[in-house]
C-alpha cells in the first residue's frame, strides 16, 4: 500500500511540507547552479590561462623569427652598402653573399703547405682547384654599365645569350700569383719544358706576362693595403743561448668567403671554345666602336 503525503498530513502541514520541499529543491538547485558557475569560472580561468600561455609562446616564436629575419635583412643591407661604398659594382655584390668571417692566417715559415711545393702535378692541382684557370664569365647587358664595362667592349652573340665577356678580378689575381710561382727560378725550367700556356710562348713574352702579373698584384696590394699589424714572438732553439724575436705571421683577418666567389665564377663560365661555333661566338665590333691599334 502506498500513502501519499496528503493521506498522512493535515492541510496546513501539507502546505508547510510542500513549502519545505520547494525551498529545499530551491536551495539544491541554487547549490547546483553555484557549483556550475564555479566550475564554469574554473574552466574559463584554465581556458584563459592556457590560451594566454599558447599566445605567449607563439608571440615569442614570431618575435624570434622576425628578429632573425630583420637581422639578416639588416646584415644584407649593411654588407651591400659597405661593398657599394668600397668596391667597384659587380654582379657578385647581389649574387654572392660575402659571409664575412674571421680567419687566422697560417704564416708558418718552415712548414710548406701544398701551395708552396716544388713544381709538379700535386701543387698544380692545388692551385687549379682555386679556380685560377677558369674561362671568362658573362656580365648581362643590363648590368654592364654599372659594372664599369663600356658598350664597345667585347660581347658574345645573342645566340649565346649576349652579354659582356669578363673575368672575376680576384681570380685573375690568383691566376697571376700562380704564374709568378711557376716563374720562380727553381720552377721555371719545369714549366717552360711543359709548354702549357702561358709558358708555350717565347721567353720574352713569358717575361712580359710575368711582369704584368707582378705589377697588377702590386697595384692590388696598394689599393687595399692591409692595415692590420704583425706582432712578434720569442723563440729559442736548443742550440741558442737566449731567445730571439721572430715576426708572428699567424694573424687574424676578416675575410670574405672565397669558396662562394669561386663557385659563382665556376658556374658562370662561358662555354668551352670547343663547344661553340667560334665564327659566330663573339659579336663583331659596331662601326665607331673603339679598336686599339696595339695591345693595351
Ligand atoms: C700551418 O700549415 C702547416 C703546413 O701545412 C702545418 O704543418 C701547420 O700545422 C699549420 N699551422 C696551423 C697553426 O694550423
Amino acid at each position: 500500500m502506498y500513502l501519499s503525503l496528503r493521506d498522512i498530513l493535515t492541510g496546513s502541514e501539507l502546505i508547510d511540507a510542500e513549502e519545505y520541499i520547494a525551498s529545499s529543491v530551491g536551495v539544491m538547485m541554487a547549490g547546483i547552479r553555484k557549483c556550475q558557475r564555479k566550475r564554469f569560472k574554473r574552466d574559463l580561468r584554465v581556458g584563459l590561462k592556457s590560451c594566454v600561455l599558447t599566445s605567449c609562446v607563439w608571440l615569442l616564436v614570431l618575435v624570434v623569427i622576425l628578429n632573425s629575419w630583420e637581422k639578416r635583412l639588416l646584415l644584407k643591407a649593411t654588407d651591400e652598402a659597405c661593398l657599394e661604398h668600397i668596391s667597384q659594382y659587380s654582379p657578385l655584390i647581389k649574387e654572392v653573399e660575402p659571409k664575412w668571417h674571421d680567419v687566422r692566417f697560417n704564416g708558418t715559415f718552415l712548414h710548406e703547405n701544398v701551395y708552396r711545393q716544388g713544381a709538379g702535378p700535386e701543387v698544380d692541382a692545388a692551385w687549379e682547384a682555386l679556380g685560377v684557370d677558369y674561362r671568362p664569365i658573362v656580365v648581362p647587358l643590363e648590368k654592364a654599365e654599372e659594372s664599369g664595362l663600356r658598350p664597345d667592349q667585347v660581347r658574345v652573340e645573342d645566340i649565346y645569350d649576349g652579354g659582356f665577356v669578363a673575368n672575376v678580378e680576384g681570380l685573375h689575381h690568383l691566376h697571376c700569383l700562380n704564374i709568378l710561382r711557376k716563374s720562380l727560378h727553381w720552377n721555371y725550367d719545369y714549366y717552360m719544358a711543359e709548354k702549357k700556356p702561358p709558358f708555350s710562348n717565347s721567353q720574352d713574352i713569358v717575361r712580359i706576362h710575368v711582369t704584368h702579373c707582378l705589377d697588377i698584384l702590386r697595384q692590388q696590394l696598394m689599393c687595399v693595403p692591409d692595415i692590420g699589424v704583425l706582432g712578434q714572438v720569442w723563440y729559442k732553439l736548443e742550440s741558442m743561448p737566449q731567445p730571439m724575436p721572430f715576426v708572428d705571421f699567424n694573424t687574424e683577418h676578416r675575410c670574405r668567403d672565397f669558396e662562394s666567389v669561386r663557385t659563382w665564377a665556376e658556374r658562370h663560365q662561358l662555354p668551352d671554345e670547343s663547344e661553340v661555333d667560334l665564327e659566330h661566338f663573339y659579336r663583331m665590333p659596331e662601326p665607331g666602336g673603339r679598336i686599339y691599334s696595339e695591345i693595351p
